[in-house]
């Protein structure tokens, strides 16, 4: 079966690292290029982290691009307060020695999207969608041609993170994140309300250390350091693990409850800036532009998850 060509673009981060090494484990997919982002912390960081997780994951064969150094519009706000210093605080890896890509990653989505397939190329953003929007700009006629946009970000039910109606990767670049929910193309968003089901329970990090793998016992220290704030917030055994859930939707849809719907983003007001309004009830005449994933099978994820990490090293 051909694999599905995916380009991840992200600001690693924990989360996003663990994500990079579900789809480097997953064989159904090819990781055509990682794109990174300022979001979790600043681009100069993001981009080395990306490297640094490829090169745990023992793949230097990955592109990993850089792209844009700060939102759209908006200034940049980071998040070290959640993710450490580097933005891959827990565990001690090194430095990365694989090459960056010298080509602009908003450049490598437009070619890769143009050199390959109609439908072939689906964008897995896991930070905000600076990178995404900028491409569709400065080429609108690659939106017709990507398959799938499958990104983590956003929420209703469950409110917002980083204000009480915004959840970050959305509210750091509300403008990116306005222009691809506009552009037409098929967006499935895995909010806040899957992703706060899925805790990284001192039982299941356990499971990661007892791998007793380079990758398993560095996802296991990654996550013993990303959960300690949102423990603190919610009051969880463990704290939710975010962007993987993108790759396992890729893996297995089945595990997600979805809707479709009409979702629009707040860009003006101070007080709700970054919302993502999801018409859930259906009560506007606006398009449905996305997949709306409402609830996961969490034991089903994280057995995904697991179960995928014994091919790593
Ligand atoms: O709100 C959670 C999202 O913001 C995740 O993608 C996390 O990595 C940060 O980017
Ligand atoms: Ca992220």
């Amino acid at each position: 079966m051909a694999k599905r060509k995916i380009i991840i673009d992200t600001d690693p981060g924990q989360d996003d690292a663990v994500a990079i090494l579900l789809a480097l484990a997953s064989p159904e997919l090819e990781v055509v290029g990682i794109t990174t982002v300022a979001g979790n912390v600043p681009l100069s960081l993001t981009q080395k982290n990306a490297r640094i997780v490829c090169e745990l994951a023992e793949r230097p064969d990955i592109k990993v691009f850089a792209g844009a150094s700060r939102p759209m519009v908006r200034p940049l706000v980071t998040a070290e307060y959640v993710h450490g210093s580097t933005g891959l605080n827990g565990p001690d890896l090194p430095d990365p020695t694989m090459p960056l890509q010298d080509q602009h990653a908003v450049d490598f989505i437009i070619d890769t999207v143009r050199a390959g397939a109609e439908d072939e190329i689906t964008l897995c953003p896991l930070g905000p969608l600076t990178n995404i929007a900028l491409a569709m700009q400065k080429a609108p006629d690659i939106i017709p041609r990507l398959r799938q946009i499958v990104l983590m970000g956003g929420g209703c039910f469950e409110g917002g993170n980083v204000t009480p109606t915004a959840e970050f990767n959305i509210y750091v670049d509300p403008h990116a994140a306005d222009v691809v929910f506009r552009s037409g193309v098929p967006v499935v968003v895995i909010p806040l309300d899957v992703t706060h089901q899925c805790l990284t329970t001192a039982k299941r990090t356990a499971a990661f250390r007892a791998l007793g793998t380079n990758c398993g016992i560095a996802t296991a220290e990654m996550m013993e350091f990303f959960e300690r704030f949102d423990e603190g917030k919610y009051g969880t055994d463990g704290g939710p693990l975010h962007d993987p859930n993108v790759i396992a939707y890729l893996l297995k849809p089945e595990l997600y409850e979805t809707r479709e719907v009409n979702i629009e983003i707040e860009t003006m007001s101070d007080l709700t800036l970054g919302m993502t309004v999801v018409d859930w009830w259906g009560v506007t005449d606006r398009t449905k532009n996305a997949t709306y994933c409402r609830n996961v099978d969490d034991e089903g994820f994280f057995d995904l998850l697991l179960e995928r990490y014994r091919a790593l090293p």
